[in-house]
């Protein structure tokens, strides 16, 4: 059979609300053209992000119940620390309530041990990784491959860092100004595309040759690691699970945000083998986020995480993902839709830059897509361009990031292949009226991570 199904049934459903198109422009003026600002009750289809939005399991669930509540060194402690002990192998494994808050303390104390103006270099950082490594007056810098900044362009793997530009950066830096080496599987920012095994392997090795800590944001591993497996010479007979121990095998910590790849709802962890940095992550953990081996979350929700690891890495369920994800992507090829290819593993980005080429990035083209998307047929998007990594020159002038993107993030075991047909329609019936699209201007803004709550005006 060719047919790939969904390799679940449904056991609980949530009612959609359906909207008309007046309703929606109203909605869309009252958040002021943010959609980060708009109920999710008046959302029909939520790509916004699939980030906490995944269905979990009937054994999640059970899990749920079983939690122990206790403060100190719970039964549900020992049973997330070995899950993740079990795929990284990492030896300190510190529960926090999602991915930023690990972010937040491994960056406050790397400035506090290394100093200010210190160099955090990755593929490419996510928004919050950006914003938690420059509140701690540390400078991020992105080295993605060149073909990672161009939608059109192909590569298996699109996410890989630029090993010779990292080595002269190092150099030209100096190591001692570089605390910190990270690789982001898979690149969000960039499209959700993979980084291929071999590219982990060299920045790991010009890592060690400098004495600079690699560390894994890895919130979507296991696409990554299931990408590994189609793509790479030398993987088809492995299992998911040993390509991601191999993967981490090569880095002395992570970063995870359990709310993608461990299917749950809220959660995240940072994981490190040096007992100094984890000691120090620890006192600042009880700080800000709770006890060593609760964070700030439940004893249910590490059982859930737990569980959601395991069957994260359930290749049924990897294959039925990345299907969903292509299958609209294809959809959208074939209609002559500008997206990034080849689609990555949680979403699919329109490349605004040629589906409005009339509106410049000063206009915010991708928020502009995204906001006539929404008005057009309910679906909420995300814009990943100049209005989340946009910079200002001396003048106030934009600079531009690469890229201006919009992503269809699909919420984990949530949406249906007819959910995927109706974004599909919607998304080639405005590209067939793309001109009549305006740009924005920005009313109100934020002075860090300004995306969440800016307010706009269409022009
Ligand atoms: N790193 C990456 C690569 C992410 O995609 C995210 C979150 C984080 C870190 C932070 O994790 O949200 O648990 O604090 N990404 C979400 C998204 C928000 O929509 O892509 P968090």
């Amino acid at each position: 059979m060719k047919t790939i199904i969904e390799p679940f049934k449904i056991k609980a459903v949530e009612p959609i609300k359906f909207t008309t198109k007046e309703e929606r422009t109203k909605i869309l003026q009252d958040a002021g053209y943010n959609l980060f600002l708009v109920p999710a009750e008046d959302v029909i289809i939520d790509l916004l992000t699939d980030s906490g939005t995944s269905a979990m399991s009937a054994n999640q669930w059970a899990g749920i119940m079983q939690g122990d509540e206790s403060y100190a060194y719970a039964r549900s402690f020992f049973k997330f620390e070995q899950a993740i002990q079990n795929i990284t192998g990492f030896k300190y494994v510190i529960p926090t309530h999602q991915g930023r808050a690990a972010e937040h303390i491994l960056f406050s104390v790397i400035s506090q041990k290394f100093g200010k103006g210190k160099y955090i270099v990755s593929n490419t950082h996510f928004d919050t990784t950006r914003g938690n490594i420059e509140y701690n007056d540390l400078i991020a810098v992105d080295l993605v491959i060149e073909e990672g900044k161009h939608p059109e362009v192909y590569h298996p793997f699109k996410g890989n860092m630029d090993v010779k530009k990292l080595e002269e950066f190092i150099i030209e830096k100096g190591s001692e100004n570089i605390p910190l080496c990270m690789l982001t599987v898979t690149n969000n920012t960039g499209g959700g595309q993979p980084v291929s095994m071999s590219n982990i392997r060299e920045v790991s090795a010009v890592c060690k040759k400098y004495g600079i800590p690699l560390i894994i944001d890895a919130c979507r591993f296991a696409e990554n690691s299931y990408f590994i497996k189609l793509r790479e010479p030398g993987y088809a007979n492995k299992s998911v699970l040993e390509i991601a121990q191999e993967l981490f095998s090569y880095a002395d910590g992570a970063t995870m945000s359990a709310k993608k790849d461990a299917l749950v709802n809220i959660g995240g962890f940072l994981a490190l083998n040096d007992s100094d940095l984890a000691l120090k992550c620890k006192n600042m953990l009880i700080v800000t986020e709770g006890f060593p081996t609760y964070g700030g979350l439940a004893g249910r929700d590490l059982e859930a995480i737990a569980i959601g690891l395991i069957e994260g890495l359930n290749e049924d369920y990897l294959k039925y993902r990345l299907r969903s994800v292509e299958y609209l992507g294809e959809k959208l090829v074939e209609a002559g839709v500008p997206i990034l290819v080849p689609t990555g593993g949680h979403a699919v980005y329109i490349d605004a830059k040629r589906f409005v080429p009339h509106i410049p990035p000063s206009h915010f083209p991708g928020q502009a897509v995204a906001v006539a998307l929404f008005e057009e047929a309910g679906i909420r998007a995300c814009e990943i361009g100049s209005v989340m990594f946009g910079k200002k020159d001396a003048s106030g002038n934009l600079i531009p990031p690469p890229m201006e993107l919009v992503r269809l993030a699909i919420p984990r075991r949530v949406y249906t292949q007819s959910h995927m047909d109706y974004v599909a329609e919607a998304v080639i019936e405005l590209f067939a009226k793309r001109t009549s699209i305006r740009g924005l201007q920005i009313v109100y803004e934020a002075p860090i991570l300004r995306h969440f709550t800016a307010r706009f005006k269409i022009l």
